[in-house]
Formats: C-alpha cells, structure tokens, sequence
C-alpha cells in the first residue's frame, strides 16, 4: 500500500513573515493528521523559519529547486548541501524551471542524483505541455522524460522518488485534467515506464502525485484513482483552509 502524499509548492508567493503566518495558520487548520505525508514548499528565504514554525510536527518541509553541485561559481544558486539537514524533500523538474529558466532532462538527471547524494527526497515533476497533449503526444514525452531523469538512478534509489505527473496545460490554469485522463497517464505511462526500467514492483511502490489545478472541491475525483498518490498543489496551497481541505479529501478518499 503506497501512502498518500501531499506536498504544497508556493512557488515565488509569500515572505519570511507571510510564510510563517501561512504555515501556522495551515497547523492548526489541519490539526493531527495520520496516514499520509504532507509537507510544504516554501521560498528559499523562507526555509529556515518555516522549519522552525514546524517544531514538533508531522508537516514536510521542501525545497523548490537546487543546483547539482556542491559548491562553486553559481551565482544566484542554492546547492545541496545548503539544503542538507534544512528541509526533507527537494522538487526538480517543475515546468516553469524547465520552460522559464531553460532546464533540461540532463540538467534534471544531474540534480535527481545530487538529491541523493545529500538524502533529500525528490519530487519529480514531469507533464506535456498542450501541444504534445493535442498531438498525442503525451505518453511518448511524459515516458521520456521519466527515462531521461532516471539515468543511472538504482533501483533503491528511485523507491524512494515521488512522481508528480503535472501537465503543464493544467498548472494554474484552473483547468485541471480528469481523474480518469490523470489516473490513465500515471498508471500506463510514468507507472509504465518504471516497470521497463526496474520492474513492476518498483513501479507499484513509487509514489506518483497528480498536479495542475487541484483544489478542494475537485481533490476527491483524483485522490479516489487507484495509480493516484496525492497532490502537489500550487495555488491551493496558499490558503491554509483549502491545503488542508486537500489533504483531508485525500485521507477521505485513498
Ligand atoms: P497549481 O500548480 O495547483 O496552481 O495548478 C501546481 C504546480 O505547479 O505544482
């Protein structure tokens, strides 16, 4: 039985100030919580308070983004060390750094190791963007991109990933694809693809979360699919009451 999981990426929203106030008031909308994983993805700046506002508690704490190396001449860049004992999970891969800051599967390879090398968790993001998706061409990318990023990645390794097939089209859009359409990609293709690289029971214990405009009231349609693992959540999770309403849809509907 994999556990659901549910993660929130804020993306560039919310100061130092905000983020506390956000995660606090996410605590205690949320209140105990048990057979699911939840964690939230602030800022940069915001890290280290938001851990510090999560003291004693069971909610996640993840990154946005990271370089693969350790250090250097990377000027703007956060690396993995940095993030090393300050937050659990990493997200790599997200389309707006692929289309937005021009990284590549290679580039995403490089960063997925790094993760390891410095025991974060990855969420891998992966999703078509309309046109592959209106020229058919969603599985043929999602699956290549799953491949691309999995290079020399052990099977012991890629166990501990978390997928989150996101299509692009339906990030932030408000548009989100159907539980059906979602469930179907997830399961053929990134579920799929695992099972070429490793095997099938590696692909029926990685944990593959479905994003691109997940809210309250559409969370039961996917976390009710069978190949569904849970959510990254954007926009939603900039209210505390709406994260928190996922998340009990989720543990409403495994
Ligand atoms: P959204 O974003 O929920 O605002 O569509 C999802 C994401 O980009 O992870």
């Amino acid at each position: 039985m994999r556990k659901p999981f549910i993660a929130g990426n804020w993306k560039m929203h919310k100061t130092v100030e905000e983020s506390t106030a956000l995660v606090k008031a996410f605590r205690e909308a949320l209140g105990d919580f048990s057979g699911c994983d939840v964690a939230v993805c602030p800022a940069f700046p915001a890290l280290a308070a938001v851990r510090g506002a999560l003291t004693d508690s069971a909610i996640g704490l993840g990154a946005q983004n990271m370089h693969w190396e350790t250090q250097g001449a990377f000027t703007g860049e956060v690396s993995p060390l940095m993030l090393q004992g300050l937050c659990d999970y990493v997200i790599i891969g997200h389309s707006e750094r692929r289309t937005l800051f021009g990284e590549t599967d290679d580039m995403v390879n490089q960063k997925l190791h790094a993760a390891f090398d410095y025991g974060l968790k990855p969420i891998l993001c992966v999703g078509e963007n309309l046109e592959q998706n209106k020229a058919g061409e969603t599985e043929a990318f999602v699956g290549g991109q799953v491949r691309a990023a999995l290079k020399g990645i052990t099977a012991e390794q890629a166990r501990q990933i978390t997928i989150a097939y996101e299509p692009i089209w339906a990030i932030g859009t408000g548009v989100p694809a159907t539980g059906e359409d979602a469930n179907r990609i997830i399961g053929q293709t990134v579920r799929g693809t695992l099972a070429n690289l490793y095997d099938d029971d590696l692909a029926q214990t990685v944990r593959v979360q479905y994003g691109g405009s997940v809210k309250p009231d559409n969370a039961a349609e996917f976390m009710s699919q069978p190949e569904i693992d849970g959510a990254l959540v954007g926009g939603a999770s900039l209210k505390a009451s709406d994260f928190a309403a996922i998340v009990k849809a989720t543990l409403e509907n495994r």
